[in-house]
């Protein structure tokens, strides 16, 4: 018997990629429920070669679902998360609300599946932030040879990072700077086209953004709470496809080919790095893929045992949906929740 799903926010990027993995992958489902908020109410959405029509969240019983996967922002997680583990179905969790408690896994597979032993104090698990997802994937398979110590990394983050809304937003304003028409900014702080901006998130007290800080405490909670981590995350006016430039100092000595090597070698990575123009992954190249690329790596001769390196990753699938799928695989592979009985 299979698995019944619901995908909350399906209306959303995310959860439009939601649907569209789960049906690439072959997902083990029998019945696939889109839901979003009210207004979407008989929205149609695509489901392979399906077509699904969205119900509304608060209409919904859980009680005969086995796995849903939330993406519908932090309030929607915060009321619903729970109450949708209450009726037994595990939640696999996009939003920032559950990340940081102690009773949730922050999952990424390849990394700390482990971790998911422990899901059924609260039923949820959280996916982590776009930009630690694919920094995490890279750093483990490192750590594990020369220990990582510290890591400075700047982001390059796509307007599809802030939802659909963010999208819309630097294509009218690119447009409108063709037509001369009016530039208006309602969802990032300033214009966006044909900028870029220095700010994700709210700021914190030490003046650093919450981007930043869920980049720090996340890759500790997932790859070793001994990293030392500073970030600058950038919004960039690109649709689809997080960049990163990151400098990592090791315990251990470790040469770039080394490093090459090991990523090579490391599930959900691919190195392209040929030392010629046009010789590494661009973001606009990794949208719609499922591999975080890795190019230009180098030594860093200014520390002791450091290395640079860009990586960049579709955040859509990587950084949101194709990670929260392969976590309900994963509990799946390991017999961490079968489907509920229902009548035939
Ligand atoms: N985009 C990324 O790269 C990324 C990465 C990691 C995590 N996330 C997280 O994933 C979540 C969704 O992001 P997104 O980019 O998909 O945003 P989005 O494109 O703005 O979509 C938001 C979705 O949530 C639904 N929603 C909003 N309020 C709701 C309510 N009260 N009840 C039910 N559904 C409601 C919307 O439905 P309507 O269409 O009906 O309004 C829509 O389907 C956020 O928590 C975000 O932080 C995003």
């Amino acid at each position: 018997m299979g698995f019944k799903v619901a995908v909350v926010g399906a209306t959303g990027n995310v959860g439009r990629e939601m649907l569209e993995i789960l049906a690439e992958r072959a997902f083990p489902a029998d019945e696939v429920v889109p839901l979003a908020s009210r207004k979407s109410q008989g929205v149609e959405v695509s489901f392979g070669d399906k077509i699904l029509k969205t119900r509304a969240l608060d209409h919904c019983d859980f009680s005969d679902i086995d796995i849903c996967l939330m993406s519908a922002g932090s309030a929607v997680s915060k009321e619903w998360s729970p109450r949708i583990a209450a009726q037994g179905a595990v939640v696999i969790d996009n939003s920032s609300c559950w990340r940081y408690d102690a009773d949730v896994p922050l999952v990424v597979p390849e990394v700390n599946a482990d971790a998911l032993a422990h899901f059924r104090k609260r039923g949820i698990i959280a996916n982590p932030n776009c930009s630690t997802a694919q920094l995490a994937l890279v750093l483990k398979p490192l750590h594990d040879r020369a220990k990582v110590r510290r890591v400075v990394v700047a982001t390059y983050q796509s307007v599809s990072g802030a939802g659909k809304e963010a999208m819309d937003e630097l294509f009218s304003q690119t447009k409108a700077v063709y037509t001369a028409g009016e530039i208006a900014s309602k969802k990032f702080p300033k214009r966006i086209a044909f900028n870029l901006i220095p700010q994700i998130d709210s700021f914190m007290e030490d003046g650093f953004t919450r981007e930043e800080w869920k980049m720090v405490v996340e890759t500790k909670k997932i790859v070793d709470p001994k990293i030392k981590l500073v970030a600058t995350c950038v919004r960039v006016p690109v649709f689809i496809g997080h960049s990163e430039a990151v400098n990592i100092e090791f315990e251990e000595p470790i040469t770039a080919d080394e490093a090459r090597d090991i990523l090579r070698r490391a599930p959900g990575v691919l190195v392209i790095d040929k030392h010629e123009a046009g010789g590494y992954v661009t973001p606009y190249e990794c949208a719609g893929e499922d591999a975080t690329y890795v190019s230009r790596v180098r030594e860093d001769a200014t520390v002791e045992n450091g290395l640079a390196l860009w990586c960049v990753s579709d955040n859509l699938r990587k950084g949101a949906a194709l990670n929260a799928v392969q976590i309900a695989e994963c509990l799946i592979a390991r017999k961490l929740i079968s489907a509920k009985k229902r009548a035939a």
